[in-house]
């Protein structure tokens, strides 16, 4: 597989040009790489050539309609993905979204953008990252959604491994005749194990992978994949993206996108499936050690703290004095993410922290209720409003503006637009949330007295 992107900018460097062009910097101090849309390098967001060519690889290898390049992150594509349901939308009509509750923050930020309404799918869940939608409980919801959704939107995998069945949902959908859109930011290298289980081969519309976060690629290079069944979206593809996006992509990210279609084509499944192995055998250790694990994915070991003894904080300090550094943790849980990328020395020094633990009798945590909220005003208003900060103990019975969640994992406890009640005053706290976003009270203007 060719690498346009990598080779244009390799035969630039090697020419010597005099840069009389963006950036600032001019190559110099080891940034010779970094480059900006210059005469034969194409433009992300009308790509007719090096680009073009090298997102026809990458559509290739996920077997999309097309799969097209973000530099600014899953952010951008989800909200690229949201904009492209919407606009199937009849003229005047507001957007509709039938979504899982789990979503990231960046879907909150893409409905208000396209002041869309959402309802909310929820399953009984134990964390705010977790909302399990089985294909029954997806056909119910449909049944009583208000109007036909312009999408379902779910978030698989979840930050805690969990994923969806995709194949049932995506058949739920076809019978509806709504696209399935997928947060797939976590999965991007589902496509690349022994049986392809990424969401576009399960039958998903669209997908927003995060390709930095699995795969050998810079921090903010992601994809929209547009499956073949749903090509119809192709056409406004790229406006949806430029109408997020900046103008000046980094062409660092899009050359290690480019390598890494080189990577993906040419790297035997094997060397990945070592670290599926790996992954399998010390979640069995670790379950002999009274250590509970969650989650299905295959590159990332989940530890349920509690359940284990332990808080989440606890186990990701033990991790740190080990020399080891987790992706995430809170009270509840700890996340490991690994790649064929972390070497044998890592992994063993994973597997000596993983030995050093014991488990415990679970510590009772107090229950999490997923708080449901009553909607006041649009999550566009909400979003748009004039807002302040308030502590949370006081915000009961006010309006929540914009998503106050620092990420990982950047899941919204309560969302733009909803009264904050005491059950979400609970969840808020319960997750260590000290402050939020709330819209301003409206005074009554002052009568002019001239
Ligand atoms: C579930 C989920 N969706 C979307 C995103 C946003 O992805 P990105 O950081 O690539 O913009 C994240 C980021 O952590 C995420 O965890």
């Amino acid at each position: 597989m060719n690498t346009p992107i990598v080779d244009f900018v390799e035969k630039y460097k090697k020419s010597g040009t005099a840069r009389f062009h963006m950036p600032g910097h001019k190559g110099k101090n080891g940034l010779e790489r970094d480059i900006t849309e210059i005469k034969g390098a194409d433009e992300l967001y009308f790509a007719e050539g090096i680009i073009a060519e090298s997102e026809n690889n990458a559509s290739e290898l996920f077997g999309s309609a097309h799969s097209y390049y973000s530099a600014e992150g899953s952010t951008l594509a989800i909200k690229a993905m949201l904009t492209l349901a919407a606009g199937e939308r009849p003229r005047g009509e507001r957007p509709l979204f039938l979504a899982a509750r789990n979503v990231h923050k960046a879907f909150v930020y893409g409905a208000a953008m396209l002041d869309a309404d959402v309802e909310w799918m929820c399953s009984d869940t134990e964390h705010i990252c977790k909302c399990v939608i089985t294909p029954d409980l997806l056909d119910e919801a449909l049944k009583k959604c208000r109007r036909k959704p312009d999408g379902v939107y779910i978030t698989s995998p979840d930050y805690l491994g969990n994923i969806a069945d995709v194949k049932g949902l995506s058949e739920v959908c076809d019978r509806y005749g709504v696209p399935l859109l997928v947060d797939n930011a976590h999965g991007a290298y589902l496509a690349f194990l022994e049986e392809n289980k990424h969401p576009l081969a399960l039958g998903a519309s669209m997908c927003a992978d995060s390709a930095h976060k699995t795969l050998p690629v810079l921090t903010g290079g992601a994809y929209l994949h547009i499956a073949k069944k749903a090509e119809r979206f192709c056409q406004s593809a790229r406006s949806a993206m430029a109408m997020y996006a900046s103008t000046s992509p980094s062409y660092l990210i899009l050359q290690s996108l480019d390598a890494c279609n080189k990577y993906l084509a040419e790297t035997p499944i094997s060397k990945r499936q070592r670290i599926v192995d790996f992954v399998n055998a010390e979640r069995e250790r670790l379950a002999e050690q009274g250590i509970v694990t969650e989650g299905d994915e295959c590159l990332k070991i989940v530890i349920n703290a509690t359940a284990s003894g332990y808080r989440g904080e606890e186990l990701a300090e033990i991790f740190r004095e080990g020399g080891a550094e987790p992706e995430f943790c809170d009270g509840d849980y700890t996340v490991l993410m690994l790649s064929e990328f972390n070497s044998e020395e890592e992994l063993n020094c994973l597997k000596n922290i993983f030995s050093s633990l014991k488990g415990k009798p679970p510590i009772d945590t107090a229950e999490f209720k997923l708080p449901k909220c009553e909607r006041a005003i649009s999550i566009r208003e909400a979003v748009f409003a004039p807002s302040e900060t308030v502590d949370v103990a006081l915000a009961e019975g006010r309006i929540c503006a914009v998503p106050t969640v620092s990420c990982p994992p950047a899941v919204p406890i309560a969302i733009s637009g909803e009264v904050i009640n005491a059950e979400c005053v609970k969840a808020l706290l319960h997750y260590g949330i000290t402050h939020i976003s709330v819209v301003k009270k409206q005074t009554k203007k002052k009568r002019e007295t001239t």
